[in-house]
């Protein structure tokens, strides 16, 4: 479980490097809500790896959040568009259902429980392979 979780830890601290200069309309906004994604799992990293103290209720919060924006990755792909510099994979368009299940499995794995350290270990962890799941198959660069 250590080792899932360092590397989840990894892919919210990439995120910082992510460049989208340049990205315009659809692109930026979901360039955008990705981000807004992101600082809400950091919230919560940073939580886990004892950078800031343990608050039940700030995870929840985050997670409360990420459940929204969960919900709202499908609206934000909706119409197709791969202008640079996005990262979006074609593969998105053709198979939108199997697209927007990932994005209901994150929005559920966000609604596991928070309220001691341990408990929101295990539901960040799943929060994290939900990420994963959907970065590995729908967006062109997984570093
Ligand atoms: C249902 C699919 C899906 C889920 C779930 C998902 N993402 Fe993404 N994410 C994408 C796609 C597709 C892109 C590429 C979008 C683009 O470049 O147009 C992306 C891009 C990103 C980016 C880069 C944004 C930028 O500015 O270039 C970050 C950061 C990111 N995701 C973080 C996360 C984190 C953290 C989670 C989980 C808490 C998550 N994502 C869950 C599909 C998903």
């Amino acid at each position: 479980m250590r080792i899932k979780l360092m590397c989840l830890t990894f892919v919210v601290a990439a995120g910082a490097a992510f460049a989208h200069q340049g990205a315009m309309g659809l692109v930026k906004e979901r360039m955008d809500a990705m981000g807004r994604v992101q600082g809400d799992a950091k919230v919560i990293g940073q939580m886990l790896r004892g950078q800031t103290v343990f608050d039940a209720d700030a995870a929840r919060a985050a997670l409360d959040r990420l459940v929204e924006e969960a919900r709202a990755i499908p609206g934000h792909f909706e119409v197709r568009d791969v202008s640079a510099p996005s990262e979006a994979r074609e593969l998105i368009w053709t198979e939108f259902d199997a697209f927007s299940g990932l994005a209901d499995e994150m929005a559920n794995a966000a609604m596991g429980p928070a309220d001691t350290p341990e408990a929101l270990r295990q539901t960040f962890i799943a929060v994290g392979a939900a990420c994963g799941a959907c970065h590995e198959k729908y967006r062109a660069k997984t570093d």
